[in-house]
């Protein structure tokens, strides 16, 4: 057998996705390697080539950096999820001000002043949210876990130690009820056996739980059984919902559910507010910082109680209605139609009446708002991963309002928008959170005013 050469030398810093650049003397060029701490010395192998990239995989450390630190779960390195589980707590807030400051010091011109990574804390077991798909290991055995980098192969996890505890008791019991009733897991390649995922949402505040169950189809011979032995191990407060996903496809949750127990909402409370969740409506997966960035647009945004705010991508309107008090009046707009009901929903439950949430993709919202002159004085914008974008951008030139407080989970994407907003604001703040502890994400909150 041909044997792979290994190059000595040293690993230099990371990449923006958090992957270790690894430089040698008898290697030309950049090899990344996943897991590989900035600091670290030793032998690296090269795995592949991908899109002009060398990646390669450790053979042997020689030396370990400072910030290594063992990490707390075995899986780490192969499931994917968090690749910062062997670097210092400190070390990954510093890598996320890097991160954001290096992307945005790319847009030309751009002048602002960069705070600290506010810490996540506690920062394990928080995730109030986990998603998990079922199928079967080499040996045929029923697992649940994450899938392996770039594949489908699912790394089984029993206990992951950013998800909140109560997240993977749960789905023990959903993989024990499988293992009793005998309900096969899904298999993508014949698209035979049933059950496709699992999803657990915990609250915070209250003792709720949500189970969302994602199968091909609505009814199979196991399925009372199996729901019954689910429903058995929930509390009181808990809700269990069937999601079902006939299609081929690498999204998730299907258009059809049904409610097995309890009700289709989880219920929260964030700043004194409290707010109700449906299984398909985004909610921010750390709560305690998810306060954090909320509490940091309100300050900042110093409203006076005069103020029209758009609340854009407002998802089950948690901005909005934690703005409310200090509006004259909120307009939230989001895509998603049943988070838009939840934050109708959520406005009524607080008794929250100068706000309103509407269905529609922003960019078209804005459209109208700008060709009705509708007069808008505040602007928050929370978008995706994939940032505005330059038509969204351009609608919020024409409506200028005096502030835009952008919340952004990719500085990727926000240096692009600040791009095309540069011109017309100024940055006051830019502020950096760590909503994923242990991933290399990073949530930014930036606060603009109109020059
Ligand atoms: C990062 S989440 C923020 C939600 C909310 N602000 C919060 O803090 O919970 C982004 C939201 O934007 C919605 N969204 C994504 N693209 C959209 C678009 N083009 N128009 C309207 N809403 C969109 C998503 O469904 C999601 O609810």
């Amino acid at each position: 057998m041909e044997r792979i050469p290994a190059y000595e030398g040293k690993c230099i810093g990371y990449t923006h996705l958090g992957v270790g650049i690894f430089l040698s003397p008898s290697f030309e060029g950049r090899i990344l390697v996943s897991g590989m701490v900035p600091g670290d010395e030793g032998f690296v192998e090269i795995s592949y080539k991908r899109a002009g990239n060398c990646f390669g995989k450790i053979k042997k450390l020689t030396a370990l950096s400072k910030d290594r630190i063992v990490p707390a779960c075995p899986v780490h390195t192969s499931c994917g999820g968090c690749l910062f589980q062997n670097v210092s707590y400190e070390r990954q807030l510093g890598f996320k001000k890097e991160l954001v400051e290096s992307q945005l010091k790319r847009v030309d011109g751009l002048s602002f002043s960069l705070e600290d990574t506010v810490p996540s804390i506690p920062n394990t077991g928080i995730r109030n949210k986990v998603q998990v798909p079922f199928g079967r290991d080499r040996k045929g055995r029923l697992v649940y876990g994450f899938y392996k980098e770039l594949s489908h192969e699912i790394v089984p996890y029993p206990d992951c130690v950013n998800a909140d505890p109560r997240a993977n008791a749960i789905l023990s019991k959903v993989h024990d009820a499988a293992m009793r009733t005998g309900l096969a897991p899904y298999d993508e390649r014949n698209e035979s056996g049933e059950l496709r995922h699992a999803i657990v949402r915990t609250s915070r505040f209250y003792d709720e739980k949500m189970l969302t169950i994602v199968t091909k189809d609505r009814d199979f011979p196991e399925k009372e059984e199996f729901f019954d032995l689910i429903a058995a191990s929930l509390g009181k407060a808990d809700h269990l919902i069937h999601n079902i996903n006939g299609k081929s496809t690498n999204v998730i949750l299907g258009s059809e559910e049904e409610v097995i127990y309890g009700t289709p909402y989880l219920r929260d409370r964030l700043l004194g507010k409290e707010f109700l969740i449906s299984s398909r409506s985004f909610y921010q997966t750390n709560p305690y910082i998810a306060e954090k960035v909320y509490e940091t647009v309100r300050e900042e945004l110093e409203l006076s109680g005069e103020e029209t705010v758009l609340d854009a991508y407002g998802g089950i309107g948690t901005i909005g209605i934690v703005l409310s008090d200090k509006a004259k009046e909120v307009i939230s707009v989001e895509n998603v139609c049943q988070a838009t009901l939840d934050a109708r929903k959520n406005a009524e439950l607080n008794g929250v009446r100068n706000f309103e949430a509407v269905c529609l993709d922003v960019g078209e919202a804005l459209e109208k708002m700008a060709k009705d002159g509708k007069k808008i004085d505040v602007a928050v914008l929370d978008p995706a991963r994939r940032g505005c974008g330059r038509f969204a951008c351009e609608k919020i030139l024409e409506l200028a309002p005096a502030k835009i407080a952008y919340v952004s989970c990719s500085p990727m994407s926000l240096a692009k928008d600040l791009d095309v907003l540069k011109d017309n604001y100024f940055i006051r703040l830019v502020k950096p959170f760590d909503m994923f502890p242990f991933t290399p994400h990073v949530e930014t909150v930036v606060i603009l005013s109109r020059k």
